[in-house]
């Protein structure tokens, strides 16, 4: 098995993605929000990489049962109905609802991939469950932080690390790209106390300054969610959960 990561999307075409098993990471916020609303009974998640598709997408047909969601610089985006913290995500909010969701980073990177044969949802939250599946595929596959603004999140790649090092837990032969090699590294250092590097890193930094510490605590809840949400025909879903 070949594992490849890229700490920042910005760089790869869409075509490089045609066929591949991609996972998506955006620990702060987007991927752990997904996860948030998926645990809380939202039905589907549809990812926009421009916050016009998202006036659009919900402008019509979905008879008052589609959310606006998602942010821009970490706050509520102006006319949506929610912004990027998973807290928001509860389940009186999103039970049986569609949530059509831009976030800066997160939600393009998802979108960026969405050629992929298998693009599936990851953050700290659900890397056990991530790691089963990709190790019942047992495919060659690729780890495509978020990172920031085209640049490298520590957070998404010590998370990167962290499922790679489980994956290495089970799995013999596997092969590192440079990349991933160094995520493992870094989440030998910083995966140690992962809350701590939350509060450290620059955006943790940022998201405490606009009040948003509980989400970093949330966050860095390991293995709180079994589900494997996943980018299929246009929308994000919980395929199917795994057994712990
Ligand atoms: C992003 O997609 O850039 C993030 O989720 C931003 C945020 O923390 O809201």
């Amino acid at each position: 098995m070949k594992i490849s990561c890229w700490f920042t999307y910005n760089n790869l075409e869409e075509l490089y993605f045609t066929g591949k098993t991609v996972v998506v990471i955006d620990v702060l916020r987007a991927t752990t929000t997904i996860i948030a609303a998926f645990e809380n009974g939202a039905k589907e998640i549809v990812p926009v990489n421009a916050i016009e598709f998202a006036m659009k997408a919900t402008s019509g047909t979905f008879g008052g049962k589609t959310l606006l969601g998602g942010e821009r610089n970490a706050k509520k985006i102006e006319g949506f109905n929610l912004g990027n913290s998973p807290l928001e995500y509860s389940a009186d909010v999103v039970s049986g609802k569609s949530i059509v969701f831009f976030t800066t980073n997160g939600t393009k990177a998802i979108v960026k991939a969405k050629f992929a044969d298998h693009l599936f949802i990851a953050s700290f939250n659900n890397i056990a469950a991530v790691a089963k599946k990709l190790l019942e595929l047992n495919l060659d596959f690729d780890i495509v932080c978020a990172g920031k603004n085209g640049g490298f999140s520590l957070e998404d790649a010590v998370c990167a690390g962290k499922l790679i090092s489980e994956i290495m837990q089970k799995k013999d032969n596997v092969d590192l790209s440079d990349a991933a090699l160094a995520s493992v590294k870094l989440n030998d250092v910083f995966g140690i106390d992962f809350y701590k590097t939350l509060t450290e890193c620059e955006h943790g930094k940022l998201l405490i300054e606009n009040g948003f510490l509980d989400d970093l605590k949330y966050a860095a809840n390991f293995n709180s969610s079994n589900l494997v949400p996943q980018f299929s025909g246009g929308s994000i879903k919980i395929l199917e959960a795994q057994s712990s």
